[in-house]
Order: structure tokens, then sequence, then C-alpha cells
């Protein structure tokens, strides 16, 4: 097995001044890439902001020898997304690897949710994953070659709380999916990271099960994905403590109810067994993977 490279590449890493972020930009960065350390500062809970968390990294891997220039934009933005791509071309001539991690909390029970806290969490994990990496896919495709990493969480299993940030992270699993499939005949792939970690974000969630999930356990996944010798695409894996698992979204085989049938809720309940069994499940690579499965029942 050869050793993993970045030398020559670029790689965007957004809310990098701390956390998990910068444990990707400085493993990225000493193994040869030339990093764009993003990151607008500011709480766990979005508010604020100062330029020091990004500075701080890049300084670090700077120390170490490395590649790096700082981004102090908010991704919350198009223009900020877009300014964050123009660093990379602008100090480094392109972009290869794009990790969309940036993020913060704004937990409530559901019907305690505000629409303030909704629009943040929205903004901050789903549509600025959309404002980075659009302008980053114009320049992987006009190249040939592109990895995506977005950060998705457990939270998307459910989890009290968190009913804006587990839909707004599955909402990064349905854009990985499709810049997978649109991106496939340029090279480019892309798939999504579903840490556990011990940062400012979830240590006191966590409690003392947070000293088995340092944040280092979850880089070399990230890393994996955004190499060169990354194979992978269309992908979801948990990483967590040194335990690494792909997770998945399946179709199972299902129940049909014949050409001629009008079913009804009945029938439903009938078959629920039938329409629940995940033998045989497939885990569908794209819209049309799940239209092939279907046309099967439809043979005339
Ligand atoms: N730590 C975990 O266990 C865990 C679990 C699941 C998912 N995640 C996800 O991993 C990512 C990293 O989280 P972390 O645990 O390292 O937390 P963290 O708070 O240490 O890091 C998040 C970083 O994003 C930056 N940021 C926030 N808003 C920004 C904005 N608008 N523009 C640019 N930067 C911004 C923050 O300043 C911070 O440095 C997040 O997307 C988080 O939701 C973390």
């Amino acid at each position: 097995m050869s050793d993993i490279s970045f030398d020559g590449r670029v790689a965007v890493v957004t809310g990098a001044g701390g956390g998990l972020g910068r444990t990707y930009a400085l493993e990225l960065a000493s193994r040869g890439a030339a990093v764009v350390v993003n990151d607008l500062g500011g709480s766990v809970e979005g508010r604020g902001g100062d330029s020091t968390a990004a500075q701080r990294v890049v300084d670090e891997i700077r120390a170490q020898g490395g590649d790096a220039v700082p981004n102090f934009d908010s991704v919350m933005t198009p223009e900020g997304g877009a300014n964050v791509v123009k660093t990379a071309v602008d100090s480094f001539g392109k972009v290869d690897v794009v990790v969309n991690n940036a993020g913060f909390l704004r937990d409530k029970s559901f019907l305690k949710l505000t629409w303030e806290d909704l629009d943040a969490i929205v903004d901050v994990h789903l549509k600025a994953a959309f404002y980075v990496s659009q302008p980053a896919f114009a320049v992987m495709k006009s190249n040939g070659y592109g990895r995506f990493v977005f950060t998705a969480s457990n939270a998307t299993f459910g989890n009290f709380g968190q009913s804006n940030y587990a839909a707004a992270k599955m909402g990064l699993v349905g854009l990985s999916n499709t810049i997978a499939v649109e991106g496939a005949r340029a090279g480019i792939l892309s798939n999504v990271i579903m840490p556990m970690a011990k940062t400012r974000m979830t240590e006191e969630l966590l409690g003392d099960f947070a000293d088995y999930l340092a944040p280092e356990l979850v880089t070399p996944m990230v890393t994996y994905l955004c190499s060169e010798a990354c194979t992978t695409t269309h992908g979801a894996f948990s990483a967590a403590g040194g335990r690494y698992a792909s997770v998945f979204w399946g179709l199972a085989q299902g129940w049909y109810a014949g050409p001629a049938a009008s079913p009804t809720a009945e029938d439903i309940q009938a078959h629920l067994d039938e329409i629940t069994d995940r033998e045989g499940h497939l885990v569908p690579q794209s819209t049309t993977d799940e239209v092939v499965a279907l046309s099967k029942h439809f043979t005339r």
C-alpha cells in the first residue's frame, strides 16, 4: 500500500479554526496540500466572530513547514462561500478538495424551536455547503478532478432537541449523493462524514464518553476521502473513537400489489412485514437504481 500524498493538491477546509476542522487542515497540510483555513470565529452557537482562530491554525501549519492561507468569511452567504473558493484560486491556482465542516448548534426541543434557530442552522450547515461547493465544483469540473466531504451527524438518526440540525445534516446527504452523480464523469468524488469527537461543540453533551473520542481519530477517514487514493463516492461514513463504519440509505425489496390491483390501506396493513423486511435490500447509487428495481415488476 502506497503512502497517501497531497503534494500539488489544494484543499479548502471550512470551520478549520478549531475542533475537527483544525485536525483535517493540519493533516492535509502535513501530507503536502496547500490549505485554505476558513473560519469566521465566534461562539459554539454561531454568535460573534474573530479572525484569530483561522490565523492560529495557519500559523501552526506554517510552523510545521506547511503551506496555508487563512480565510475569515462566513460560509453562510453566497458571497462568503464564493470568496472561500476565490481565496484558494487566487493563492494556489485551483481547488482540488473541499471539506464542508463549519457549523454550530442551536438545540431546542421541537415545540420550542424558533424560526431564527431553524434558519441559522439550515444556513450554516446546508446552504453554506451549497455556497462553497458550487463555485468549487466549477473549478474541479474544468480540471477533471475533485473531492468533496460533507459533514453530517448521527443526529440524522433522530436526536432529542436537534430537529433543525438533523434536518440540515440529512439535506447534506442528498447534496453529496447528487454531486457524486453529477461529478462522476469529471473525476469528482463526494462523500459524507458523520463524526463523533470531543470538541467545544460536544464536550458537555457527551460527558465522560467524550474522553474516548479524540478528534484526531476522525481525521484518517476524512483524509482518505479527500485523497487521490479514494475509490468510494456516494458514501457516508461514521468515524468515532477509532471505529469507522459505512452508513447507508437502503431500499427494501418491498411488496408489489400486482399489475391490476387497487391496493387499500388494509392491504398495506396486511403486508407490512414484507414492506419492511430488509432481507435482500438494495443501497441505490442513484434515482435510476430505484427506477430499475421498480421496473422489474412492470413486464408487459
Ligand atoms: N464533534 C462532534 O462530535 C460532531 C458530531 C457530529 C457532527 N459534527 C459536525 O462537525 C463539524 C465540526 O464541528 P466541531 O465539533 O469541530 O465543532 P467546533 O465548534 O469546534 O468547530 C466548528 C467551527 O466552525 C466555525 N464556524 C461556525 N460558523 C461559521 C461560519 N458561518 N463560517 C465559517 N466558519 C464557521 C466555528 O468558528 C468553529 O471553529 C460541524 O459541522 C459539526 O456539526 C461534530
